[in-house]
């Protein structure tokens, strides 16, 4: 597949150019950088806004890419590369893959590329899912390119497997473009998602972990669903996690923005889309509020 460059964007700032790789000057102002193939991301950046909200964050949307979930692993990698090169060329103290899919395979390339800034990527939640459940079934919903990934299946060899826990994959293509869609609640997705939770209460899981950043923004529809049910099932996510761990990382170099005092109201989040419709933009809305700031990546032909 061809990637398309980017360009000059209306930012005014320079994007990136793949063979320069200036070390940019990093201090606790610089932004926390946040890269998602869609508004899934946003999921994770908002247990940041309020674990960090003094932090500045900048958000990169391969909108125009999206989903990730069924492209193979050298297309995930080379898209994936191309956004953390742009976060790091507009200065990111701190990156966060918050993708499960593009974690999966290319955050060891990204950390090898960028070995001074801290990337921060995104595993499926199984491992507090083995520890707690007690049926010791649990499912884990996710891209297809999570569930075939090593970063999940690593966990599952390593933790589940000694537990004697039994873990259930299950994947619907529908998810991530339901998401980006806004979740309509006619859509058949909806019925199906409905359906597969009583499948999964039979089948005797106690636990769902949300294996993909987009998920979380349809949890409390999970809920809804199992408390209506009356369904013994947890659902898990790992954005606290993230935050927790983004917060540590920042503090161990000394990169921590701290209230500035006058400063009563965090900065609003700059989201970036490679591609931005009329659709996009009612998205981030109604998942964020106003405040947000959303901008184009110009894009140029290959
Ligand atoms: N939010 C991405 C993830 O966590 C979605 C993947 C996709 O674009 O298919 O995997």
């Amino acid at each position: 597949m061809a990637l398309p460059n980017l360009e000059r964007n209306d930012t005014g700032l320079d994007s990136v150019c793949a063979d320069i790789v200036p070390t940019p000057r990093l201090s606790m102002h610089s932004p926390i950088g946040l890269f998602d193939s869609g508004v899934g991301g946003l999921s994770v950046y908002q247990h940041l806004a309020n674990a960090l909200p003094y932090e500045r964050y900048m958000y990169y949307a391969d909108t125009l890419h999206v989903p990730y979930g069924n492209r193979d692993s050298s297309e995930i990698e080379a898209l994936t590369l191309r956004a953390v090169d742009w976060l790091y060329q507009h200065g990111c103290k701190l990156i966060v893959m918050a993708c499960n899919s593009a974690s999966a395979y290319a955050l060891t390339a990204a950390r090898m590329r960028y070995p001074d800034v801290p990337i921060v990527g995104l595993v499926p939640a199984l491992k507090p899912a083995v520890l707690a459940s007690q049926t010791k079934r649990m499912a884990v919903l996710a891209t297809k390119a999570t569930l075939n990934g090593s970063l999940l299946n690593t966990v599952i060899n390593d933790v589940a497997v000694p537990s004697g826990a039994e873990v259930v994959k299950y994947f619907d293509p529908d998810l991530v473009p339901w998401v980006e869609a806004g979740m309509p609640e006619d859509d058949p997705t909806a019925v199906r998602l409905r359906n597969q939770l009583s499948i999964f209460a039979r089948d005797g899981i106690d636990y769902l972990v949300l294996g993909c950043t987009h998920y979380p923004f349809f949890s409390a529809f999970l809920q809804e669903e199992i408390a209506a049910q009356r369904l013994n099932i947890r659902v898990l996510d790992s954005g606290q996690a993230i935050a927790a761990r983004v917060q540590h990382l920042l503090s161990m170099r000394g990169l921590l923005a701290v209230s500035a005092g006058s400063v009563l109201s965090k900065p609003p989040l700059q989201f970036y889309a490679s591609k931005c419709d009329t659709r996009v933009l009612q998205v981030v809305k109604r998942l964020l509020g106003d405040d947000v700031l959303v901008h184009t990546i110009s894009q140029l032909k290959a």
